[in-house]
């Protein structure tokens, strides 16, 4: 897995002018958050070894380097998802080569339905842990120890209080808690919904989990934050489908872009 991702990481380094230090990989519906990005230089997936094709609507399928609130920054307009092909190890090689090109960190955003009736269509909500309901993992068929990844703090606890405290101060309202990923592309039932709830969940989607394992094995700091586009099945009268996944994270997504630079701005790694 490690050669490849160095192979495509010198190609990378090859057509930028400088190397990104914070990965960003950006879900339904933000892809926007991506022209924000100054300086950029643009590159298909299709084009580096290892990355993933998207087909999903709504996820671009670019490499975009530059400057985002001052950091050199590679985001990810788009990911893979288990969904896509049942293999949970889609974003590995994506990952590692962002590492082998010096990125020190991972900024996760992703769109998800929220299990909490206050965390309604249109919010952030910050991770602080998840539960693996899919029940796979993307290092299954890895050899050597470094497979048995340590998931206590994944979700960095220095980042969250201080993208917390940003919120706050900028006055973007931010939920807190835990994701649960559900292996998809269908939504859950009422009953799973009901069932994520009583085991200590906050919010679901269908991605997310995958890249915060195996970024934890590459020694990534991890950061994520999910825009609520709907209330979870069975919690509200409106019917979900992908269309209306996109409608609410794009509603939303100038908050997401607003706390993200804030963010970058403030880090001091
Ligand atoms: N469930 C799973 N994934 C999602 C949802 C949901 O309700 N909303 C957006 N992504």
């Amino acid at each position: 897995m490690f050669e490849a991702a160095a192979a495509t990481a010198d190609l990378i380094r090859k057509q930028v002018p400088e190397a990104p230090e914070v990965a960003l990989v950006l879900g339904s519906g933000l892809g926007a958050l991506a022209e924000a990005v100054e300086q950029r230089v643009i590159m298909r997936y299709a084009e580096l070894p290892g990355f993933p094709v998207p087909s999903v609507a709504g996820h671009g399928g670019n490499l975009i380097l530059g400057r985002l609130g001052g950091r050199r920054v590679a985001v990810m307009q788009g990911r893979a998802h288990f969904y896509e092909h049942g293999r949970a190890d889609g974003m590995n090689l994506a990952l590692a080569t962002l590492k082998a090109l010096g990125c020190r960190r991972l900024i996760l955003t992703n769109a998800a339905g929220s299990l909490n009736p206050d965390a309604g269509p249109g919010s952030l909500m910050l991770l602080r842990d998840h539960i693996n309901f899919a029940g796979v993992s993307p290092l299954f068929g890895l050899a050597g120890n470094e497979r048995f990844v340590n998931l206590v703090d994944a979700y960095d606890p220095v980042s969250c209080d201080r993208l917390a405290a940003l919120a706050k101060r900028l006055g973007i309202p931010l939920a807190e808690g835990v994701y649960v990923w559900f292996c998809g592309p269908h939504f859950e039932t009422p009953a799973e919904i009901r069932a994520a709830r009583v085991l200590g969940g906050d919010a679901v989607g269908m991605s997310t989990v995958p890249e915060v394992i195996v970024a934890r094995m590459l020694g990534l700091t991890v950061t994520a934050v999910s825009m609520i586009t709907n209330l979870a099945a069975g919690l509200s009268d409106e019917s979900l489908s992908h269309e209306h996944t996109m409608k609410h994270a794009t509603a939303a997504a100038g908050d997401m872009q607003r706390l993200l630079s804030a963010f970058l701005e403030d880090l001091d790694d």
